[in-house]
């Protein structure tokens, strides 16, 4: 296989290999998953002290909650004792603090040691030394977003910056006022491929007349995706006679009261 260029109408895709390669997998979670941003959970989620998410992250399970002063905070989710998983959950309410499974050891929501079995016995334990070992997180349109590396890349330049870089101006998404939104649904996939070939296959709209043919009735924008070149970022109108953006493009909710005129009638993603 190969990734020469045969004719400058189509992006070739990447070698097979690529794919399925265990070292490579293994080379994307430490230098793309487990460096940059990752939009880890709906700040939503995390409604009160003690409300926490465990997500994975790379190749870590990280410890996402909110602590009693209503700020969130992250952790790798491993007890600093014997590096035990400490929370099993998905999701969950803590009621004052997370205790490991296996010897006991507690750690408040800021993730300080306070409690083990004989601690007061041991005071050459620092309990902030001997605390959750934090990860970098930040919070922007109502989510969490987490980043493992030792110094994350700028939040400004990485994210923001991408979205302004695709949409030209970062109050096309300010003006959905998403962090206000409610949760209508969530719909989880569980997708048995590589982690690039989901988003080859959202960044392209070749096959969206074939496989989508309700969403191009919609969208008509979308019927005309060339081939790998197709940027569907930009904010596709809906066709004359739609009403909404709605599976048969019948009336859909009422317009998000911030969205301007120049935003209705489109779809971003
Ligand atoms: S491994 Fe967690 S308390 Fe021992």
């Amino acid at each position: 296989m190969t990734t020469e260029v045969v004719s400058p109408s189509l992006i070739p895709t990447l070698p097979g290999h690529t794919y399925v390669s265990e070292d490579i997998f293994r080379a994307e979670q430490e230098h793309i998953f487990e460096q940059m941003w990752f939009c880890a959970v709906r700040t939503a989620d995390l409604e009160k002290a003690g409300s926490f998410k465990t997500v994975q992250i790379g190749r870590e399970s990280v410890l996402i909650n909110r602590t009693r002063k209503g700020e969130i905070r992250a952790f790798y989710n491993i007890c600093r004792h014997r590096g035990v998983k400490l929370c099993m959950e998905e999701s969950g309410e803590a009621n004052r603090s997370f205790q490991c499974p296996y010897h006991a050891w507690t750690y408040d929501l800021e993730g300080k040691l306070i409690a083990a079995p004989n601690l007061t016995k041991m005071p050459d334990i620092d309990r902030n030394e001997y605390g959750l070992v934090k990860v970098h997180v930040r919070e922007y349109m109502g989510y969490v977003w987490v980043s493992l590396a030792d110094e994350p890349p700028s939040f400004e330049e990485d994210v923001m910056g991408a979205i302004e870089e695709r949409l030209g101006d970062l109050r096309a998404v300010d003006d959905y006022d998403i962090a206000n939104l409610s949760l209508g649904r969530r719909i989880k996939y569980d997708v048995k491929a590589n982690w690039k070939l989901i988003i080859e296959n959202f960044m392209e709209c070749y096959h969206c007349a074939t496989i989508h043919p309700e969403l191009t009735e919609v969208l008509p924008e979308f019927a005309d995706g060339l081939a790998a070149q197709y940027f569907v970022g930009h904010g596709a109108e809906f066709g004359d006679d739609i009403k909404g953006f709605t599976i048969d493009g019948s009336e859909g909710l009422d317009r998000i009261p911030g969205v301007g005129d120049d935003h209705d009638r489109r779809t971003t993603q």
